[in-house]
């Protein structure tokens, strides 16, 4: 009795997805929008990318190493910043986190939902750039996110590359 109610409750997602699925709901696909999120300091993006070539993985060095991108320490910054631009009020805010010892408390931008796996490091060591993904970060301030991450978007490209389209690939 008690096995069979578990079973129940292991199909019964699994019957949502069927049903979802057979009923023809199409996913949401590429979408383009803008999303920005408030942020600490300006930090511009396009000054550092294009203005000074500096490589997207100087700063975000795991992405092709684990499932998330990190974002670049305190540390990172004052790397340059200990004699650059430190006159300008927003490196002056830089300096002050560092002589803190406080991390920036950056807001998130881009997320996806928590049921799905997206693991970065497949995707980087595959040869997609990162700009397929983040449209337009080379001539951004602070990050926007101006794709939106819907189950059409990634299927679109899995599809098109024969990489799998395997539910329990991207599902937890
Ligand atoms: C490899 C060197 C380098 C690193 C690392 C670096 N920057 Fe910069 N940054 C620069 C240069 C060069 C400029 C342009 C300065 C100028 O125009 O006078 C700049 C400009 C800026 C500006 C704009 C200043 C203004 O108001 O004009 C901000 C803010 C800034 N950086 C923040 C950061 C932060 C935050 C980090 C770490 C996440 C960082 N930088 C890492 C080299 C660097
Ligand atoms: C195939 C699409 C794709 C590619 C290629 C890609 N990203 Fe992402 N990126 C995403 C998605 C989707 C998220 C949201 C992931 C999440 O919420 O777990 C994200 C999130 C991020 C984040 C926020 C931290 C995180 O991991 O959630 C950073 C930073 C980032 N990406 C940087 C990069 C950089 C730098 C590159 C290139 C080296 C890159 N991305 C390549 C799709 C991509
Ligand atoms: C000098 C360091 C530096 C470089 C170079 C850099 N970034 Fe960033 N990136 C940051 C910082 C700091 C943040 C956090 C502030 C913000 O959201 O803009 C960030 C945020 C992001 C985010 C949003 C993370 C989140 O919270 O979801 C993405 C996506 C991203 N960067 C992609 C890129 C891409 C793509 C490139 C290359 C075109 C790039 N970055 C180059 C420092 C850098
Ligand atoms: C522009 C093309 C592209 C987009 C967009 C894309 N992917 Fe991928 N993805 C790939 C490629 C190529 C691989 C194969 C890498 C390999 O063979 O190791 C991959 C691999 C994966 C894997 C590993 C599969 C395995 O067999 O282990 C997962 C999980 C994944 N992607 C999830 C996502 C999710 C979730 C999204 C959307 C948020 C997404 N992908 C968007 C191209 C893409
Ligand atoms: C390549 C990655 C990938 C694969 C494969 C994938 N999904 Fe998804 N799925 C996603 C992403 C990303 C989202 C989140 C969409 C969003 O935020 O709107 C999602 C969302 C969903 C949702 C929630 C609907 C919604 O609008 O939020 C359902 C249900 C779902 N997927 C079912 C499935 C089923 C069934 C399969 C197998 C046929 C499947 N997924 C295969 C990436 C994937």
């Amino acid at each position: 009795m008690e096995r069979r109610r578990n079973t129940a409750a292991l199909l019964f997602p699994i019957l949502a997805f069927a049903i979802l699925l057979f009923a023809g709901v199409s996913f949401p696909g590429t979408r383009a929008f803008a999303e920005t999120v408030p942020q600490p300091i300006a930090f511009p993006h396009k000054v550092h990318v294009t203005g000074y070539k500096m490589n997207c993985r100087f700063c975000h060095s795991s992405a092709n190493k684990s499932q998330y991108a990190n974002l670049p320490s305190v540390e990172k910054c004052m790397m340059c910043h200990r004699s650059i631009a430190t006159d300008k009020p927003e490196v002056k805010k830089v300096a002050q986190y560092w002589k803190e010892k406080k991390p920036i408390p950056w807001n998130k931008v881009i997320d996806v939902p928590n049921h799905v796996y997206f693991p970065h490091k497949k995707m980087v060591n595959a040869g997609i750039p990162c700009l397929t993904c983040h449209p337009g970060m080379d001539q951004a301030g602070t990050a926007e996110q101006k794709l939106e991450f819907g189950m059409g978007m990634c299927m679109d490209c899995h599809r098109k590359k024969k990489v799998t389209i395997d539910c329990w690939k991207c599902h937890y």
